[in-house]
């Protein structure tokens, strides 16, 4: 038997319970937020002096419509602010816009960058949308691609973007590609929107990471403005499930999509919009709390890359180095991804499954696998690599030994 069979053997013998599957923060980053807890103190009035506890107001409160433009780089007018998902938001607009296309006896169809979020393309098939791949390139999202793809094909209704600290790879589209992505609907008859889910917009892992150009203003220049929903979180700032989640559109379409919400909800949670709104007052607030969460999370993103590196000098694998957000993109040059998920999961390491940074679940090569490395402790997480390494060095050897 070889030494890696001989690890993998000790690894199913040690009754491991380790879990690299999502992008959810650790119990120390939710202990940041607990200053929530204070913030109302009896106090439920909202600036313009509504008591939060009561219904209405759809569009949020002014001061957490603020929170949203501050951190979208958007107008407060722009900006809804509302329950504790964004990815509800998003669902919610993507079925609100559906209504205008025009009928088609074909489905509509939606351009997803790949690798990419697994939850959009969720989306797009409750919602009937067909989805078509665009590979991200080094360089980001492939636009000449893109732009030839919604030339052709009337039947593409928009394209899903994670623009920054993009899930999973890490990219940030350049100037060039904002600017682009902002031209994009002109080059189109159907009613084509870009979803710009901004999830990661204030989390960077490093110092002097590049800016991100803004695509709203981008839009407004080039006339495009009510195609383009902009959307994000404080999910990964405060609570990942009692956040605050916000979308940015132009003041008509925002207009027109609360009238799609109003028979759906007399209003969102003001009094939790109220406690983030007090507790991220500024910029440099929400600025001392990133900071804090990048103390616990850079540590964990630098151990995935000394961990992986003996699969780079065996030319086993690539991987991501991404400068924010949550997860590092590992790509496997010999292994089958499915196998590595599979051996991985025998030995007690639950591991995103493979195929999910595809739509449809298939990664037509099977080399993808998405590392969510916020959640374990060091010890757990040093612990977990270790068998992913040593899963993939197996699933290597064995694809290298079997005969075609
Ligand atoms: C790209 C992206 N968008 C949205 C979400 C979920 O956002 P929310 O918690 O606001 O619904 C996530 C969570 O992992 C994500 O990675």
């Amino acid at each position: 038997m070889s030494n890696i069979d001989l690890d993998y053997q000790r690894y199913l013998g040690a009754n491991l319970s380790l879990d690299l599957t999502r992008g959810k923060p650790c119990p120390d980053q939710l202990d940041l937020s607990h200053g929530l807890e204070d913030m109302i103190q009896g106090d439920y009035r909202s600036r313009d002096g509504v008591d939060t506890r009561n219904y209405g107001g759809l569009a949020g409160i002014p001061e957490a419509r603020e929170l949203g433009a501050r951190l979208l780089d958007l107008d407060p007018e722009q900006v809804m602010a509302g329950g504790n998902s964004s990815l509800s938001l998003m669902y919610q607009y993507l079925s609100f816009r559906q209504r205008q296309w025009a009928p088609s006896e074909a489905a509509p169809k939606f351009i997803c960058l790949v690798p990419g979020y697994d939850r959009h393309f969720s989306v797009c098939e409750h919602l009937g949308i067909a989805m078509i791949n665009v590979a991200l390139t080094a360089q980001g999202p492939d636009l000449s691609m893109i732009e030839s793809l919604v030339q052709k094909d009337p039947l593409i209704h928009g394209i899903w973007c994670v623009p920054k600290h993009s899930n999973p790879t890490g990219h940030i589209y350049s100037p060039e590609t904002v600017q682009r992505l902002a031209r994009l609907p002109l080059l189109t008859q159907s009613d084509f929107t870009v979803m710009w889910d901004n999830a990661y917009a204030a989390h960077d892992l490093h110092d002097d990471v590049p800016a991100l150009d803004n695509l709203m203003a981008h839009a407004v220049s080039a006339g495009t403005e009510d195609q383009i929903a902009i959307f994000g979180s404080t999910s990964k700032i405060t609570l990942a499930g009692a956040g605050l989640g916000f979308c940015g559109l132009s003041p008509t379409i925002l207009a027109a999509f609360q009238g799609y919400l109003e028979p759906q909800t007399i209003g969102f949670d003001k009094v939790n919009q109220l406690r983030h709104a007090r507790l991220l007052k500024d910029d440099n607030t929400l600025k001392a709390l990133m900071d804090a969460h990048r103390k616990i999370l850079r540590p964990k993103f630098d151990l995935v890359d000394e961990k992986l590196k003996p699969l780079g000098d065996q030319s086993l694998a690539s991987w991501s180095l991404p400068l924010g957000g949550y997860f590092v993109s590992l790509d496997l040059t010999a292994a089958s991804a499915r196998q590595v998920v599979h051996l991985a999961g025998e030995a007690g390491v639950k591991l995103t499954p493979a195929g999910a940074t595809f739509p449809y679940g298939n990664d037509p090569e099977d080399k993808n696998i998405r590392i969510a490395p916020s959640f374990p402790d060091m010890m757990d997480l040093s612990q977990a690599l270790d068998v992913l390494v040593c899963c993939i060095q197996k699933a290597s050897h064995d694809a290298a030994s079997t005969p075609h």
